[in-house]
């Protein structure tokens, strides 16, 4: 694709004018944008790049491994694997608010890149995988005139506490030509193609309090949920889909035992940016199939239930 060639080497010379010989620290959170983010500003400055993955402990399934086999192995790129989910996990207990839990793991993102940016002597630049839809959303939940939206993606308010400029080389593209540029840059289809997964993790889908134990379970029944979507062949048709672990118990019936277990919501949507979305209509019968899995082989589920509706009205998490 030319169009990305060039898009390439543009933001490649870009990134080289803004940082000149500066540091850069960029925080990977899983997705295709910080990814991407990375591998350009890699190729752009090579070793005055240091990645940091964060795992808050609310990543889903098997995600740790692979950012970090993706980075050391695939690109060779040097990647410091912070473990810090006893630290989100306790700074959240009790905490319910929705954009409380994002403050909360937002600035704790922000305490653990300083320690990290120390370790390393310092950083002048944070680099971001901001999106073009982000800054508009984000201009808008700023008090725009239409509807209040979430306090997404932490733009803006990192750097003046930070000390740091922000290097954001995505922010004027869309999610499918962040796909074009990872395909550029030779990231593999399976990474590329992956459903975009929110910042603060599974603590946006996990309503009401947060606990280590509700993370495992909630992680366990989207590992099924996303398996049986690839096996369908459903999974690219769909741009997210995902599970929420609702604080609601109800009565259930297990051979002759009366259960008292929570309920799973399934989301799936399709979507060209995020702004806008569908529900994805699935067939009953993979829905069927999905629940009784999931009520099978997830201790603490006994109920499933799809979730019909589109943005707007509604917004794609549930938080
Ligand atoms: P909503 O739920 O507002 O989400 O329809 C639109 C898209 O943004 C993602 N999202 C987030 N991403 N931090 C992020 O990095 C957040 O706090 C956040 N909240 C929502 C969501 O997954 C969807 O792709």
């Amino acid at each position: 694709d030319w169009t990305m060639a060039a898009y390439r080497a543009e933001a490649i010379q870009k990134i080289r004018e803004q940082v000149g010989d500066g540091r850069v620290i960029c925080g990977l959170s899983g997705g295709v944008d910080s990814s991407v983010a990375a591998v350009l500003i890699h190729e752009a400055i090579g070793d005055q790049l240091t990645c940091v993955y964060v795992d808050h402990g609310l990543m889903r399934a098997g995600e740790s491994d692979q950012v970090v086999n993706l980075f050391r192995e695939h690109y060779n790129i040097p990647l410091v694997h912070v473990d810090a989910s006893e630290l989100f996990l306790g700074k959240l207990e009790g905490v319910t608010d929705p954009e409380r839990k994002r403050k909360i793991i937002g600035g704790l993102f922000i305490d653990v890149f300083e320690d990290e940016a120390k370790k390393i002597g310092g950083a002048d630049f944070l680099a971001q995988g901001t999106l073009y839809p982000d800054v508009i959303e984000s201009v808008s939940a700023l008090g725009g005139p239409s509807v209040t939206i979430k306090s997404h993606h932490n733009v803006g308010g990192l750097p003046e506490r930070m000390n740091m400029k922000l290097v954001e080389p995505l922010r004027e593209l869309f999610k499918d030509e962040v796909r074009a540029l990872g395909r550029e840059l030779a990231l593999t289809d399976a990474f590329v193609d992956r459903h975009p997964f929110p910042g603060p993790g599974l603590a946006i889908r996990i309503p009401g309090e947060i606990t280590r134990e509700k993370a495992d379970t909630l992680r366990k029944a989207d590992a099924i949920y996303i398996e049986e979507i690839r096996k369908a062949g459903l999974y690219n048709e769909i741009w997210q889909a995902f599970s929420v672990l609702l604080p609601v118990n109800t009565v259930g019936v297990m051979g002759d035992e009366r259960t008292y277990e929570a309920v799973l919501a399934l989301r799936a949507v399709t979507s060209t940016d995020g702004m806008t979305a569908d529900y994805y209509p699935f067939e009953h019968d993979f829905l069927g199939r999905v629940a009784t899995r999931i009520i099978n082989e997830v201790k603490g589920v006994n109920r499933v239930v799809y979730d019909v509706t589109s943005k707007p009205p509604g917004t794609i998490e549930w938080e």
